[in-house]
């Protein structure tokens, strides 16, 4: 592992970055007929059209060189072996052995986990296992946070189409969010998941012993829990503590990041049915095939992470959004937040040494067209640098006579194409003249409307809207992570940033409470902490 600021490809980038400081990227497609098809790759029914970047053929060829140079092909061969590459905590990082096929030698035990939960959704959606009254199971309600919420949440949301029971999320500790839920809900009818790979996080067991309690309260004897509640964790002890009898387990080497395609997807399961899962599975195979056989110059993955490393480190692009032009994958920025931010949001090197480069890039974003309408201006025309990923499934034929379908894929082109043109100011400066504007009025509405342009953009197309390319955009994304924390030299699969404040938490949690603060606080805390006292009469 070396500190990619050594590396001579680096320098490299440095240069080109200086030298092609004024480059239109216009001015590389005037220069290259074949542009947009020499800069597109496609996998697993996802393409992605990287030609609208600030990226020429010595720039991309650098990048190679860097990945190389980082030992991004030895580190993948690693990952696929199982080794222990997330090194603080001596684990592999294993996701992609929850996604071979079924007669994959690599590991038994996934397998026949997986086999339990079919069986189990099998029971649950035939109708045979049945609530304390007797009646079958109508919805289940996840309660996780984090790793155990936001993948099978965006799955459900993309596929749900009401051939199951229907999904519901909480993952807030916010009472709020159980308790509107659960209003909604019956609990004769209602299956709870409660999702945890810790089975200690403070949040989930809290709203997991209200949903108890809503059971018992609506009539569920101590002998029926077993019969609305089951648990997905890696800690069984826990989990029989807690008075859950049923769990499907995983294992320490699945990050809770990557973990959707483990039995964290058991609502993914239970919602749609083994058949959908087995093709999302086979979907994210399919990109983790490509991920591990194609030359880095031919990667989807790997070139969505080289673009990233160059936006971020070269052209001092850090910031990061993510807009999918479907309805259904509004979720998908929140999912990428912690999938990118968790995993490279580190100053700290796999030798233990602080990092030299920038890591991640600020991940933000959400739906299209909606964010047309609220910060798009700031894209088109602010100040702050921002590169962008449209993510854009298309629909089946059908809906080319849908003007709503249109609007939809119209609109996500158009963004994309108007941020990298920009407005030309003379055919602008025509246009008003023409409605008879002239001197110092001409030329404030000129500075107003004008568009630079030349802001970079990766298109990521998804044939369709199914299982199959979710799971491979959600894998290639997974990969892209991957590659950038080998390039950065960082450890992607620990996350230790976030502990120190759960800590704290517990602490003020216990001040809360009847007894008077006891903690050393800063001046600004201690005074919120007797804020809330007061407001609670405390
Ligand atoms: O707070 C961070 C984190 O540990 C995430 O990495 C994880 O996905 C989430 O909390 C939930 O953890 P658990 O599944 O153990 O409840």
């Amino acid at each position: 592992m070396s500190d990619p600021i050594n590396q001579p490809s680096w320098k490299t980038l440095e240069a080109l970055a200086a030298k092609n400081a004024n480059q239109q990227m216009l001015d590389l497609f005037a220069a290259d007929d074949a542009r947009a098809t020499r800069y597109s790759l496609a996998a697993a029914g996802v393409s992605l059209d990287y030609s609208k970047q600030r990226i020429d053929d010595d720039v991309r060829a650098a990048l190679l060189s860097l990945a190389d140079d980082q030992g991004v092909s030895e580190a993948r061969e690693a990952m696929f072996a199982g080794r222990a590459i997330n090194t603080s905590e001596n684990r592999a990082a294993w996701h992609v052995a929850l996604r071979a096929p079924h007669d994959a030698p690599m590991y038994d035990e996934v397998h026949e986990i997986r086999r339990a939960m079919a069986a189990f959704a099998e029971e649950v959606r035939s109708g045979s296992w049945r609530g304390f009254s007797g009646q079958p199971i109508t919805d289940v309600l996840n309660i996780g946070i984090g790793g155990s919420d936001l993948g099978p949440r965006l799955i459900c949301e993309a596929l749900y189409e009401g051939n199951g029971p229907r999904p519901h999320f909480v993952a807030n500790v916010d009472p709020a969010d159980l308790d509107d839920t659960l209003a909604g809900l019956d609990p004769a009818t209602t299956l709870v998941i409660v999702t945890s790979k810790s089975f200690g996080t403070a949040e989930t067991l809290a709203n997991a012993r209200v949903a108890r309690q809503w059971l018992v309260d609506a009539g569920a004897g101590e002998g029926d829990i077993a019969k609305h509640f089951v648990a997905v964790s890696t800690n069984a002890e826990a989990v029989s503590e807690f008075g859950i009898e049923r769990m499907f387990g995983f294992w320490d080497w699945v990050g809770g990041r990557y973990s959707l395609w483990s039995a964290v997807g058991l609502s993914i399961l239970l919602a749609l049915g083994g058949e959908q899962f087995e093709t999302l599975l086979a979907g994210a195979h399919t990109m983790d095939e490509h991920f591990r056989q194609a030359p880095l110059d031919e990667n989807l993955p790997a070139m969505l992470a080289l673009v990233g490393v160059w936006n971020n480190n070269f052209l001092g692009l850090k910031s990061h959004c993510v807009v999918p032009y479907a309805q259904r994958l509004a979720s998908l920025p929140s999912f990428l937040q912690q999938l990118e931010m968790e995993s490279n949001g580190k100053s700290v090197t796999r030798e233990g040494k602080p990092a030299t480069v920038s890591t991640v890039p600020t991940i933000w974003g959400s739906v299209g067209t909606n964010a047309q309408h609220a910060y798009f201006q700031m894209l088109h025309q602010g100040d702050l640098a921002v590169d962008m990923d449209f993510v854009l499934p298309l629909s089946g034929p059908k809906a080319a006579g849908d003007a709503r379908e249109r609007e939809r894929i119209a609109n996500c082109i158009a963004q994309a194409e108007a941020l990298m043109c920009g407005r030309d100011s003379d055919a602008l400066r025509s246009e008003l003249e023409a409605q008879g504007l002239e001197g110092e009025a001409l030329e404030h509405r000129l500075a107003a409307r004008r568009f630079d342009g030349n802001r970079p953009s990766n298109m990521l197309v998804l044939e369709t809207l199914d299982a199959h390319h979710v799971g491979a955009l959600i894998a290639a994304y997974e990969h892209k992570v991957f590659v950038q924390g080998i390039i950065w030299n960082v450890n992607s699969f620990d996350q230790w940033g976030v502990e120190l404040g759960k800590t704290m938490a517990g602490q003020i949690v216990s001040e809360l409470g009847e007894d008077a603060p006891s903690a050393t606080h800063d001046g600004s805390t201690a005074a919120l902490v007797a804020r809330v006292r007061r407001a609670w009469g405390r």
